[in-house]
């Protein structure tokens, strides 16, 4: 159940099946674009189109399908970029409206908070955006599976903890809106990944390893 005052509108686009994102407070029409990448016309059409007010662009990482469209976007809005202070240097875009963010940082869009929560694993700064039981995930975890870690970056037993000792804590009913399309449907559960996301069942820390360094997702 989204929240009454949220503005949460999810896009598929690109050939790598990313989900962008559209957070805001539906009062005040105010939104953050997340990961603005691939179709910026359609984004800022979208946006048009709902009268929604581009106010700020939060990145959960920094990779290249994520953030393509950031230059642009940025020419047409001058807005505020948050990224996670930890991404790694080489994936942290270059512009002036970069804002780094800490762990537990709050950020607002119109009167709704949203805590960024620092996920690493699949790079060292991805981060998520949380509102009550919403929780955008990037690529720290998909539908039934999560982000891969071998690129630049990536470390599968840092994915571990993030997926262990961060995510699974969260309350079962948070519902994860992960950043691409790779599973049998566009969100779940928390308490629903427990039983059907293979990274939510192992074991052991080693069986986990196994398992995401044995397939390249
Ligand atoms: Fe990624």
């Amino acid at each position: 159940m989204v929240p009454q005052n949220l503005i949460l509108k999810q896009m598929e686009i690109g050939p790598l099946a990313n989900y962008l994102y559209f957070l805001g407070d539906a009062q005040t029409k105010e939104i953050a674009v997340i990961d603005p990448a691939w179709d910026v016309d359609f984004l800022c059409s979208e946006a048009e189109k709902e009268n929604y007010k581009i106010t700020s662009i939060f990145l959960t990482h920094g990779h290249p399908d994520h953030v393509n469209g950031l230059e642009e976007m940025l020419s047409r809005h001058d807005v505020p970029v948050y990224i996670s202070k930890h991404e790694a240097d080489f994936y942290k875009p270059q512009h002036k409206n970069m804002v780094e963010v800490e762990n537990h940082a709050k950020l607002k869009i119109g009167n709704i908070a949203f805590e960024c929560i620092l996920t690493p694993g699949h790079t060292p700064g991805c981060q998520c955006f949380k509102h009550e039981n919403i929780l955008i995930a990037g690529d720290a975890v998909f539908i039934d599976g999560c982000g891969r870690c071998d690129l630049p970056g990536g470390d599968a037993k840092i994915m571990y903890d993030t997926l262990y000792n961060i995510i699974m804590k969260l309350p079962d009913e948070t519902v994860i809106y992960p950043g691409h399309n790779y599973g049998p449907k566009p969100s779940a559960t928390i308490g629903e990944q427990k039983k059907t996301n293979p990274y939510f069942t192992c074991q052991s820390k080693e069986e986990f390893l196994q398992h995401r360094m044995g397939i390249a997702l």
